[in-house]
């Protein structure tokens, strides 16, 4: 799909059919293992992607506007180091610390394409109708599609290009998945191409618990609210009120661990799966790892993935990391 428009040129390309049912097969898979689990990329529905906007006004969740903090202090260099004419945003959702980025790209008069990289339609051709008319010249060519499968939809690049990948969300994947998913974006950097990963970092775990059980209950709503979502489009009939919300720092692992906790033995149907789950008493469903990271750990990450480190961006009190790594 191309859309021409009158500020400038927007182009969409879906990766998507029409009826993936890749939330059945995740939640059939999911629900029926040993452990419960169901994958964080499903929190993301209208409701759950509101809750997320509300996550990071919440006082302890500080990952959102450290990296905001970092970004800011940091995009010139950043663009100035890679001469970047080409921005590619995996999960780019709306488009604010994009901003940034953007905006020392056309200050440095190196502007030229913005790449965003989505599962929401409505999300990209939103940002991309706003982001035409708020840089002059600018082309957006966005992909519609999961980054986890479809990374070859990627436009061929003109000119040099940063792959941004922010807000710490590769902490998402388990650590195989982390480095073969790394490795997958070392495979679409050129030499000159760079990598600009978001990692939060590991630190005292009372700060880390915080943010993801903040006093407001945003979190715990935004995790319930996985079970919403089965509800909806698979026919469940989860009973929200019968599971709590459980948020703990692992420090073996190095990651926060968010689970559902059933409040009282249960069996949930899922209709469309013609599936009944069964729940003990206290019961725990996975549903987010959110891995945090040490420098060692980056480099190490990283290196196996092919990627060299070249420079290391901290806030003041080390609580968020922006790397910035090549081939
Ligand atoms: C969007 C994956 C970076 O792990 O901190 C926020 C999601 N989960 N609060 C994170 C999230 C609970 C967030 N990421």
């Amino acid at each position: 799909m191309t859309m021409r428009t009158a500020a400038g040129d927007i182009e969409i390309v879906s990766k998507l059919g029409p009826d993936e049912r890749l939330l059945a097969f995740d939640v059939l898979d999911g629900l029926t293992r040993p452990f419960k689990e169901v994958p964080p990329k499903h929190f993301y529905d209208a409701e759950g992607s509101r809750l997320f906007e509300q996550i990071i006004e919440q006082p302890e969740y500080y990952p959102y506007r450290t990296e905001r903090v970092i970004l800011e202090a940091c995009a010139e260099e950043i663009v100035a180091r890679t001469g970047a004419a080409e921005l590619v945003e995996l999960g780019s959702g709306v488009p604010t610390k994009t901003l940034l980025l953007l905006d020392a790209m056309r200050d440095a008069g190196t502007l030229d394409r913005y790449v965003p990289f989505d599962v929401s339609e409505s999300v990209l051709l939103g940002s991309a109708e706003r982001l035409v008319e708020q840089y002059p010249g600018l082309r957006v060519y966005g992909v519609l599609g999961d980054f986890e499968r479809h990374l070859d939809a990627l436009p061929v690049a003109e000119g040099p290009r940063i792959i941004a990948f922010l807000g710490g969300t590769i902490g998402n994947f388990p650590p195989g998945s982390r480095r073969k998913f790394l490795r997958g974006l070392a495979r679409e950097l050129r030499p000159q191409d760079r990598l600009l990963l978001g990692t939060d970092l590991v630190k005292d775990p009372a700060l880390l618990e915080a943010a993801y059980n903040d006093a407001a209950g945003v979190t715990a709503a935004f995790n319930r609210n996985m079970l919403a979502v089965i509800n909806r489009e698979l026919g469940g009939d989860f009973d929200l009120d019968a599971f709590e919300h459980v948020a703990f720092y692992d420090r073996e692992q190095e990651w926060i661990e968010m689970r559902l906790r059933a409040l009282e033995p249960m069996v949930v149907n899922v209709r469309e799966l013609d599936l009944a789950v069964h729940f003990a008493n206290r019961e725990e469903m996975r549903t987010e790892i959110s891995a945090k990271f040490t420098r060692e750990r980056l480099q190490a990450d990283l290196a196996a993935a092919g990627l060299r480190l070249h420079a290391l961006m901290t806030d003041d009190d080390s609580l968020f990391a922006l790397s910035l790594s090549g081939p």
